[in-house]
């Protein structure tokens, strides 16, 4: 993993608050009726207004600027005409990069009123990001993210997504290290202080196989579950420090 320097982590702080207010923002217009098509055009113009830019947009052919993942759609959903409707939950990911520097923060949310299964795999995956997060430490590995993660979705009876996960970021938006949602103490990569990685654990409903799916003139597949069960997920960037660890993408 790279690790920043002074400036370095300014502009990564910078960024990474950038991130956290668009999709804060973004995430106001989320209701019954409203496309994904119309979150991208708000992120977006939100994230041009503040002299940044849209990782996504044109990365490895992405077409959009961030991602909308509804329901049974694990990650990297590509926004679309169709309306979200009532009972749906959509996770948001935004990446901005600003200065030469990515800021990478995803959250999932409620359209109107949901099932209690909508908010439950919801809720878990949300805590299960907090739980990644509070294992991320300067002596650490990113087994132990990872196991910080497996052990409290497996306790919760839900399940982790193994083939996507967690990275390093920087001046890259995918960088080493591979921060997975399971693993081993004391196992994997190193993490070093003022290195930055991302957690963002994958949580679906059942352990059905997810299937990846393609994205027309992109390397980047999206991927749903094979069952429809419903998948949630949250991501935070996070910088590793000489005492413990930073949340970097809160505004
Ligand atoms: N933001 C996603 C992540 O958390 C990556 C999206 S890549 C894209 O790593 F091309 F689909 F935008
Ligand atoms: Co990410
Ligand atoms: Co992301």
């Amino acid at each position: 993993m790279t690790t920043k320097t002074r400036e370095e982590i300014k502009l990564m702080e910078r960024v990474c608050k950038l991130a956290a207010q668009t999709l804060y923002h973004t995430a106001k217009f989320v209701r019954p009726g409203v496309t994904t098509d119309e979150l991208d055009r708000v992120a977006h113009d939100f994230t041009l207004s503040n002299d940044a830019r849209s990782a996504p947009l044109g990365y490895h052919g992405f077409p959009k600027s961030i991602c909308t993942s509804i329901n049974d759609v694990v990650c990297h959903g590509v926004p679309g005409p169709q309306p979200l409707k009532e009972g749906d939950i959509v996770n948001i990911d935004i990446t901005c990069v600003k200065d030469g520097f990515h800021g990478d923060t995803s959250a999932t949310f409620f359209v109107g009123r949901v099932s209690d299964k909508a908010r439950q795999v919801t809720e878990v995956a949300k805590a299960a990001m907090e739980k990644g997060i509070e294992a991320v430490a300067p002596s650490g590995t990113v087994g132990d993210v990872g196991f910080a993660i497996e052990k409290f979705v497996t306790r919760k009876g839900f399940h982790v997504v193994r083939e996507i996960g967690g990275h390093g970021i920087g001046r890259d938006f995918h960088e080493d290290p591979f921060v997975p949602s399971f693993g081993k103490k004391g196992k994997g990569d190193r993490l070093l202080p003022w290195g930055t990685i991302t957690v963002e654990p994958m949580i679906n409903e059942t352990a059905a196989p997810i299937i990846e799916m393609p994205i027309a003139n992109s390397s980047i597949k999206w991927y749903v579950t094979s069952d429809r069960s419903l998948s949630a997920q949250f991501e935070h960037t996070v910088l590793i420090t000489d005492a413990g660890h930073e949340i970097l993408t809160i505004y």
